[in-house]
């Protein structure tokens, strides 16, 4: 049994995506639009038959919620009009109080209840239980935007930051645990029943640094999920995911996680190698091969599936997000193919 789901699976590539957001309003505000952010959630899951829902959402919406000003450009990312760069912006920063998140966080409540329900109504069609993926961003993802003020190549503004001030670079990375591991239990008290944590950019990262100055805050963005259950008596699973990790798998799978999500570059099999057959993978096919001839494309799903035979379970999916140009006729096609397989 492989379950399939695609990050960014709602979103562009989709008409029904485009069409509803043609209807006005920003990115966010479609974040916080519970009616929008559960049809949303849903589309790409009747569409392509996947095994999961993920909760549409954004890693800046909790930093929305406490008031930091925050927006999404089409195209390029989440733009933080002022960005915090000086020991001085971060003492600012981290006197907001966390706890705005919960305060503020009504409408995320709202859309998770709705979502569940809608799944819950597609799960009885199909005969499955359709779980909610529940997710945040890590601190070292969200400083990477924030200290930069915008998206960049190789986050040199964070980066630089842990070696110039590392008192600020603690204030600031414990702060945005807080905020964003408020934002995940939020959504798994809420309903969801699998919680993410995104640190897409921890690829960046020299190996010490990401243990010494990032990976505690990413274990205390965890620790408000930890206690939480799924149906009252499961803890509630938890999963893990960066961009070009490759070399510090282990130490991400070391916070204590039940999955680990794969970049495509490296093989599932290598992974387990890596971090142990007691965790489940997450991955990994490249995002590439979704614009190439559909032969070539199902070898590889099938080579995927293969290799992640290594770990103690595998999720598939891509290596990273849903390319905006994709063909949603070729992510059914993959659903169907890496359905197929598990029934063979
Ligand atoms: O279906 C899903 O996977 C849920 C949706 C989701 C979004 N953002 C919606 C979104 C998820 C899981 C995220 C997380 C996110 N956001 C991450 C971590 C995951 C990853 O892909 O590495 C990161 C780094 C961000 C920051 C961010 N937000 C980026 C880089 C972008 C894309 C900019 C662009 O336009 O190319 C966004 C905007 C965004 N988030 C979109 C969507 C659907 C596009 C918004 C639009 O419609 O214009």
């Amino acid at each position: 049994m492989t379950p399939v789901w695609f990050m960014r699976q709602a979103g562009r590539s989709l008409p029904e995506y485009r069409a509803l957001r043609e209807a006005g309003g920003t990115m966010l505000e479609a974040c916080l639009d519970p009616a929008t952010a559960s049809e949303i959630t849903l589309q790409p899951v009747r569409r392509h038959g996947v095994d999961a829902a993920v909760f549409f959402s954004d890693i800046v919406v909790p930093l929305r919620l406490v008031g930091v000003e925050v927006e999404i450009a089409a195209g390029r990312g989440p733009v933080f009009p002022e960005p915090v760069q000086t020991a001085a912006d971060v003492a600012r920063l981290v006197r907001i109080d966390p706890s705005l998140v919960e305060e503020r966080g009504e409408s995320i409540v709202d859309a998770v209840q709705r979502t569940t329900a809608m799944l819950a109504e597609e799960g009885e069609r199909r005969g499955e239980a359709l779980p909610l993926i529940g997710f945040a961003g890590a601190p070292f993802t969200l400083a990477a935007y924030l200290v930069e003020g915008g998206p960049s190549k190789d986050h040199l503004g964070a980066r630089s930051l842990i070696h110039s001030d590392p008192s600020a670079w603690h204030d600031l990375t414990h702060w945005l645990a807080e905020v964003t591991g408020r934002f995940l239990a939020l959504q798994v008290r809420a309903g969801a029943s699998a919680a993410q944590l995104f640190d897409s950019w921890a690829g960046a990262l020299a190996p010490a640094d990401y243990r010494r100055a990032v990976l505690p805050a990413s274990a205390a963005a965890l620790e408000p999920v930890r206690a939480l259950t799924v149906g009252g008596d499961r803890a509630v699973p938890l999963i893990h995911f960066g961009v070009g990790t490759g070399e510090i798998l282990a130490d991400m799978a070391s916070i204590g996680v039940d999955a680990l999500g794969v970049d495509y570059r490296v093989p599932l099999d290598a992974a387990a190698a890596r971090v142990g057959s007691h965790l489940t993978l997450q991955g990994n096919l490249d995002p590439a091969l979704l614009f190439a001839p559909t032969e070539v494309r199902r070898a590889a799903v099938h080579e995927t599936l293969a290799a992640g035979l290594a770990a103690r379970a595998h999720v598939f999916n891509l290596g990273h997000g849903v390319p905006k140009d994709t063909d949603p006729d070729v992510l059914t096609d993959l659903v169907r193919t890496v359905h197929a397989w598990r029934a063979s």
